[in-house]
């Protein structure tokens, strides 16, 4: 079987379910729960002997000691994470907590384990880092693409603590020669998507009616990938991928955040028409983010060249299937809009 951590998530959850589908191999899903987890992702997979589901703290020695040794992984797939980069404004504590002493707990854990295998069990073990672009900093209009060999220029405290995570991965393979693999994907988004980021958010506030929150100038550009193409892209780089390298995985499909919000807005006019107006009408600027990156894209010629991935979507199908899924799923949308979410929309909304 193979441990996956953080797949109650958005992407792990994606990732979780797309590996049972596709494959006999059982799955150990160890997750904290922390406002972002949501077991009603994973509701399909209730009575799947092959989804173990743990909730626990990957920062949890003892625990992880136990289920690697119990269970006995061939791989770690390590998705835990605090993910938004406005809550790290708010709050970076956490996401040195989870991102940085969790990973380096997770790493400890499994070298320990790893050394308990032998033969072919150790030769085929596997740590597989999922990390992010925003390691790389922010580009300016005219360079190139980040690309693996980039160097890293974290700017919020969210990026920072997965710029270290990255570099204790990279270490545990120099030093210890733990079987380590990064990947460093770009923006993504498709179901399960947690309302507090950027498509989500413009979805779920323009059918509650509610303002639409451009941050700054509405030109910040990001890659954006379809969740499922990310989780092949895992997939592809778990199974072939070289040792202690990084894969870089991206949509090849840099936009600006307000034609991200136009798009959504159209999608919405079209599949849910508003009788009082066009959605557009409730995009309202806002004050910035503070130290906001201005842009970033991935290229990713790395995976393709080496492993034969691209993704299968492009943004115009991805995202009118993301659309869709969420008018397709009112009960999930209003279960995810609990008290705590209401209070972090009024923190980081009501002074804007
Ligand atoms: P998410 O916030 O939706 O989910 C994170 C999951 O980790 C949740 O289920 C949460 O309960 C769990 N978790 C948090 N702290 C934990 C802990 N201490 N122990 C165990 N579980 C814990 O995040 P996501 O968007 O699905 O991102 C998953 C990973 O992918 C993260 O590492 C993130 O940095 C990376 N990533 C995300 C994106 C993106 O666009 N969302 C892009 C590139 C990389
Ligand atoms: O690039 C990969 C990263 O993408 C991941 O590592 C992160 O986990 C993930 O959260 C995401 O980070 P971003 O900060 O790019 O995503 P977010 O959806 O928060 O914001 C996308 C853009 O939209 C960003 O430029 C900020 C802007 N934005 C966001 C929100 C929530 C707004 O203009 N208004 C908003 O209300």
């Amino acid at each position: 079987m193979i441990l996956v951590t953080g797949g109650a998530g958005f992407i792990g959850s994606n990732f979780v379910l797309d590996w049972l589908a596709q494959s006999d191999e059982p799955v150990l899903n160890l997750d904290a729960l922390t406002y972002a987890g949501n077991l009603a992702n994973l509701a399909s997979l209730q009575g799947n002997s092959r989804h173990v589901f743990v909730h626990g703290d990957i920062g949890d020695r003892a625990l992880v000691d136990q289920l690697l040794s119990t269970h006995q992984p061939r791989a770690i797939v390590h998705f835990a994470a605090e993910s938004h980069v406005d809550r790290s404004i708010h709050g970076p504590g956490a996401f040195m907590k989870t991102n940085v002493e969790g990973t380096f707990n997770l790493l400890e854990a499994a070298r320990a384990y790893w050394g308990t295998l032998q033969g072919e069990a150790r030769a085929n073990f596997r740590f597989h880092h999922v990390s992010t672009d925003e390691v790389y900093g922010s580009l300016k209009p005219t360079d190139p693409p980040f690309a693996e060999t980039n160097p890293y220029e974290p700017n919020s405290p969210y990026s920072a603590s997965k710029a270290a995570s990255d570099h204790l991965v990279r270490a545990w393979h120099h030093t210890y020669g733990l079987p380590v693999l990064t990947t460093n994907c770009s923006n993504n988004y498709g179901p399960y998507h947690f309302p507090e980021k950027l498509i989500p958010l413009m979805i779920v506030n323009a059918l509650a009616g509610r303002p639409l929150p451009v941050y700054g100038d509405g030109q910040q550009i990001r890659d954006w990938l379809y969740v499922k193409d990310h989780c092949s892209g895992i997939r592809a780089v778990l199974a072939g991928g070289r040792l202690g390298e990084t894969y870089n995985i991206g949509g090849w499909n840099e936009m600006a955040n307000i034609d991200i919000v136009k798009t959504v807005c159209k999608l919405l006019d079209e599949l849910r028409p508003d009788p009082a107006g066009p959605y557009a009408r409730l995009i309202t600027y806002v004050t910035d983010r503070p130290g906001h990156d201005r842009r970033y894209a991935i290229d990713a010629r790395k995976i393709e060249r080496e492993l034969g991935w691209r993704p299968a979507e492009t943004f115009e199908t991805g995202i009118r299937k993301t659309v869709q899924w969420y008018l397709n799923h009112a009960e999930w949308v209003a279960q995810v809009q609990s008290g705590a979410y209401k209070e972090w929309v009024a923190a980081n909304y009501q002074a804007r």
